[in-house]
Formats: C-alpha cells, structure tokens, sequence
C-alpha cells in the first residue's frame, strides 16, 4: 500500500467564462497523492479550492488538463471514479424531512447497494460517527455538526477508499470542530480512508493534516508537511503592539533599522519575521524605549501557516479572502450549472 498514488494530476484547469470575462479559477493543477494521505487543502476565498474538487469528482469537465482518481480516468470513466469516491459537498443538504437513517439508506440505494448492504452500512456509519442518539430524527432537527456528521456518513455509505471533504468543519463551534476532526482521524485509522479536504482554517490543517498544499489565485503555491513549510520559515515571528496606530507607525522605521526583515504594520501593532528573535527582541524593545514610544506587548513566537503564506504571497490568508463575496454565489452556480443528468443526481443525493 505504501505510496501507491490514488489521485494523479496533470495540468488540470478550468477556466471559467462570465458574461465573456474568463475567470481563471484553477491553473495547471499537477499532484499525486498516495493511498492513506490525509491532505488539506487550503486557501482564502476564491483561491480554486472548490473548483478543483468539483473537477476531481467529476462533477465539472476541466477546460484542459487530466487527471486518474482511484485509478479511473475523470474525463473518460466519470462513473468509474464516482463509483469508488465520496464527495461532501461545501454547503450541507439532504431531505430535510427524511430522518437519519432512512437518508442513510436512501444513499445505499443510490449506489445501488442491497437493502441488507445498506442496513448494516448505515448502522456501521451511525456508530462510527456518532449519529445513533439522532437517528430517528429528521436531518432537519440536527445541530450545524451533526449534520455535517450525517453528510460525511453519506459520503461513506458506500464505503470508497478515497472522500473529498468539501469544508467540513466551517461554520461549526471548536467543539464541534474538534469533534468531527476526531471521526475524521478515526476513519482513517479503522478504515485507511484517503481523505482530501478544504479548509480555511490554519490551525486545522497544521494539526492534523500531513500534507498541505496551499492553493491561492488557483495555483498551488506550496506543497508539504505544514512543518516543513513552517521550517522554510527559519526563525521566529517578533510582534510589536502599540497604543494606537500613530505609534506604531512611528515605530515600523526604527524597526525597520534593526533589521533587514520585511516590517509588517497592522494596525497598532508592527511584525517582522527573523532567524534570530531571542536576540533582537530586546534590543528593539530598548531601541523603541530610547526613541520614546511606548511598547505595550512584545512577543517572538515560532511561525504559523499564516506566516508561510505570507512569505509567499505578501498577504495574510484573512486579508487574501476579503472582498470575495462574489465566490461563494459563483460556487453555487456551479453546482447549479452542471446540465448532464447524471451529474445533478449525483450532487443531488451526495453534497
Ligand atoms: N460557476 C462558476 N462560474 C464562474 N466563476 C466561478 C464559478 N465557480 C467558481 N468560480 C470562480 O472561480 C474562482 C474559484 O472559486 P472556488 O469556488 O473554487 O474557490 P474556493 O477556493 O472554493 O473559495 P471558498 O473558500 O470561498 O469556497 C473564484 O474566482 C470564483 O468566483
Ligand atoms: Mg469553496
């Protein structure tokens, strides 16, 4: 099993055209990921993490490019790679009035999985994430993460090697969240389920994911273990807070002298990333003391994904996403969009 590749691209992309503008949402998108690999994807709003997935599933044709999926070809055997994925899509569904697990069985159906198949499948499911205190109860009657419990289950009723996680855990409390990244981990240790995922969320994938490929403006940017990546960032981040913005503005050129690191202002506060911050954070606190602006906090910390996408990109994963609201509507639409049959079924009964 060791390092046999499940997902293979090449130069996959799709690009999109509105009202005769084209949208660039993915570019030469070229990867493999191995069997077993838990890989995050993750990227601010826009960034072609969606459309990638959409394309991986089959659910969207890419504009040029190819890609195997479990060893199918997606533009070619579109049913042979949906026979052997599960898909959760970004926003959450189901019948709201159906309950649980009749949904359960309703999905085995779909797959076309015997009765008896589906009964013990479901009741498998129900136990390993959890569902069985809810599962006569109507999807309807079910918290944000109990139903992203129930749409994961959905996804696996079939039981494929390899799910694609369309932003699980966003829009649900860190309990929650800590909770559904627990069945996620579970899953792969019982089952040995590939599990290919989006995020927004940084501290997520540095914790549990052992593949990070960071995705922005549709390219893939960096591709490693989040440590790594953290480690191509030798050093520590030094932040400066200030009273008020003035003063930290006054004090990004003093920093800036001590330093030949880039001199990030934020506000109130003033960062900078640096090999050595043991040594340099007194003396520009001291620097600042004798130019008499008043430091209010000073830490050096290790650098987060935050940091690494920064370097990369000059913007902070939060700033990138900002002023996309257009993408959220244009996902929809995209789903909405797809005309082959098949297709809508399948998005139907699985995202
Ligand atoms: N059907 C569509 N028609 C036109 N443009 C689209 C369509 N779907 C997506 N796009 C555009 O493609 C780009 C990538 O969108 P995508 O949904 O893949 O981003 P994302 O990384 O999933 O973002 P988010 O984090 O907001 O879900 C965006 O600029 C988006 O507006
Ligand atoms: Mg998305």
């Amino acid at each position: 099993m060791a390092n046999e590749s499940i997902i293979e691209t090449e130069g996959l992309t799709k690009v999109f055209t509105v009202k005769k503008t084209s949208v660039d949402a993915v570019t030469d998108l070229s990867f493999i990921a191995n069997r077993g690999e838990l890989v995050a994807f993750l990227g601010p709003n826009g960034a072609g993490k969606s459309t990638s997935l959409r394309m991986l599933t089959t659910l969207i044709p890419p504009t040029s490019g190819t890609a195997r999926v479990v060893g199918h070809d997606i533009r070619t055997d579109a049913a042979g790679v949906r026979a052997r994925i599960g898909y959760v899509g970004q926003l959450t569904s189901g019948s709201f009035s159906q309950r649980v697990r009749d949904e359960l069985l309703s999905q085995g159906a779909f797959y076309g999985m015997t009765r008896r198949d589906s009964i013990r499948r479901a009741d498998e499911l129900i136990e390993s994430l959890d569902l069985s205190s809810f599962a006569t109860r109507t999807v309807q009657q079910l918290s944000g993460g109990q139903k992203r419990r129930l749409d994961i289950a959905l996804g696996l009723m079939h039981a494929p090697p390899l799910i694609f996680l369309d932003e699980p855990s966003t829009g649900l409390d860190p309990q929650s969240r800590a909770n559904l990244w627990q069945h996620i981990l579970d899953l792969r240790t019982q089952h040995g389920t590939t599990v290919f995922l989006t995020t927004h969320y940084l501290e997520e994938a540095d914790r549990y994911a052992e593949r990070v490929m960071v995705m922005d403006k549709g390219r893939i940017i960096a591709d490693d273990s989040a440590a790594a990546l953290k480690a191509t960032l030798a050093g520590d981040v030094l932040t400066f807070g200030f009273a008020t913005e003035s003063d930290a503005a006054l004090a990004r050129p003093v920093i800036a002298r001590l330093s030949t690191a880039e001199v990030t202002l934020d506000g109130d506060s003033v960062s900078l990333a640096v090999p050595d911050g043991d040594r340099l954070l007194p003396v520009i606190v001291r620097e600042l003391d004798a130019a008499g602006i008043l430091v209010r906090r000073a830490t050096g910390v290790p650098p987060t994904l935050d940091d690494v996408f920064l370097a990369l990109t000059g913007r902070t994963l939060r700033e990138a996403g900002e002023g996309d609201e257009a993408s959220e509507t244009a996902t929809d639409t995209a789903a909405a969009a797809t005309t082959d049959a098949a297709t809508t079924a399948t998005t139907g009964a699985l995202s």
